[in-house]
């Protein structure tokens, strides 16, 4: 029989526990991937000094199973970041911000010497778009930034959701993102941008990806 969706997040989930090192600073980002993987390093909590993490959410799990949080400015460098994808093509950039937590994880990730990339098979793709490309921007912005991502060609609808950061979310739907490193470029120039939801510059180092015949493991190309 096949292996539902969260089976493979699970699976991946726990993989990525082998990529923890002992008495290290860990990253960890946001998503249902990522609460399986948080249950997953609960019995490691003795030998995990502290967590950085990119959403309340995420902060709230690791300390309700008694991990220590430290806030971003207490750190200097975290040796692993470990998050989920909505989408990652071949060369590891990745979209993300489905669950609205972007902005925090891409200055998590900015600081991590490897990001591990947890993703069931769904989220492979040949050309990033498919996923609507989420965009944080400041609230007075939105209009704005929702007419310039149109030009590109994108159907954007506000996301009904304030951020961690108080901020709004633009997805824009419809974009086949040929070059995201470019894209991640110039959405990132924009007034009002305050993130793009495109991890191109700073992409995944390792895929952990969750398949029908079982966990397979990808180094970033
Ligand atoms: C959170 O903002 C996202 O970037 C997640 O990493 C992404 O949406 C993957 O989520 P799931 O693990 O829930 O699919």
């Amino acid at each position: 029989m096949a292996l539902t969706q969260n089976e493979l997040k699970r699976a991946v989930a726990e993989a990525a526990t082998a990529y923890v090192k002992e008495g290290e600073i860990l990253g960890v980002g946001t998503g249902s991937t990522v609460d399986f993987f948080i249950d997953a390093i609960a019995p490691m909590r003795d030998k995990i000094p502290a967590c950085v993490s990119s959403s309340e959410r995420s902060t709230k799990k690791l300390e309700g199973l008694g991990f220590k949080v430290l806030d971003m400015n207490e750190v200097e460098e975290i040796g692993v970041y470990v998050d989920g994808a909505d989408e990652i093509d071949g060369s590891f950039a990745m979209i993300k911000g489905g669950g609205g937590a972007l902005t925090r994880e891409k200055i998590v990730a900015s600081v991590s010497k490897r990001f591990v990339c947890i993703a069931d098979a769904s989220k492979k793709v040949e050309v990033l778009g498919r996923f609507p490309l989420p965009v944080e921007v400041i609230p007075m912005a939105a209009r704005a930034v929702r007419r310039r991502l149109e030009a590109l060609g994108a159907t954007v609808t506000l996301r009904d959701f304030v951020t961690d950061n108080g901020c709004h979310i633009l997805d824009a739907a419809g974009l086949q993102i040929k070059d995201p490193e470019a894209l991640e470029a110039e959405i990132n120039s924009w007034p009002g941008v305050v993130t793009v939801g495109l991890f191109a510059a700073r992409g995944a180092d390792v895929l952990l990806l969750g398949t029908e015949e079982g966990v397979k493991t990808f180094e970033k190309p």
